[in-house]
């Protein structure tokens, strides 16, 4: 399955599903990686990867996707994976490819969508946390769900802490929630 992964930062989940696809159990190939940030540090992992990787950047959103889709047709793009991908995408770009972006969340969704989702869970003295894999739709972070972990606050655990234990979740929940989807 060709897939696209798009990111804005660090790029952590990028590294995991690059090495999960090099899996013999691995359905997806990662064909392209997309970041709308151009000095992401998962761009310059791609990189090293050798993997073809794309910055766009418009200041309308209309013409980047316009840009973006035509290389995603032109590689036969079958699947995206958000991965710490931090722009909002168009109604009209989902529904181009319906059913085929799913992303993932620090938090056991439909609780704490958006941002800071760690500080939350520990304000609100949460007993669990977690993560979770979502097909996308034209709501933040409200599409149908894929899997999910769930992860047992600690009674000392920091911002830096939780969101180190989560993401170590993260890095085994995307691979797995692709291949619940693909079997
Ligand atoms: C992850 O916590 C992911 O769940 C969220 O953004 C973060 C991206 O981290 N959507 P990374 O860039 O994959 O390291």
């Amino acid at each position: 399955i060709n897939t696209a992964v798009f990111i804005s930062g660090r790029g952590s989940n990028l590294k995991s599903l690059y090495n999960f696809s090099k899996k013999k159990i691995s359905p997806i190939k990662i064909i392209l990686v997309f970041s709308n940030n151009k000095n992401a540090a998962g761009l310059k992992y791609a990189k090293e990867k050798n993997l073809y990787s794309i910055y766009l950047r418009d200041k309308k959103i209309k013409i980047l996707e316009i840009r973006l889709l035509k290389i995603l047709n032109k590689k036969k793009i079958k699947l995206i994976c958000l991965a710490g991908y931090m722009k909002i995408l168009s109604y009209n770009f989902i529904k181009k490819f319906k059913g085929k972006i799913i992303n993932i969340h620090p938090s056991l969704l439909p609780k704490y969508k958006g941002l800071n989702t760690h500080n939350r869970v520990l304000q609100n003295n949460e007993p669990f946390t977690g993560c979770t894999v979502h097909f996308v739709n034209n709501k933040l972070d409200s599409g149908k769900i894929i899997l999910q972990k769930k992860i047992k606050v600690l009674r000392n655990d920091s911002i830096k802490k939780l969101s180190k234990r989560v993401l170590n979740e993260e890095h085994k929940i995307y691979p797995k929630a692709i291949i619940k989807l693909f079997s």
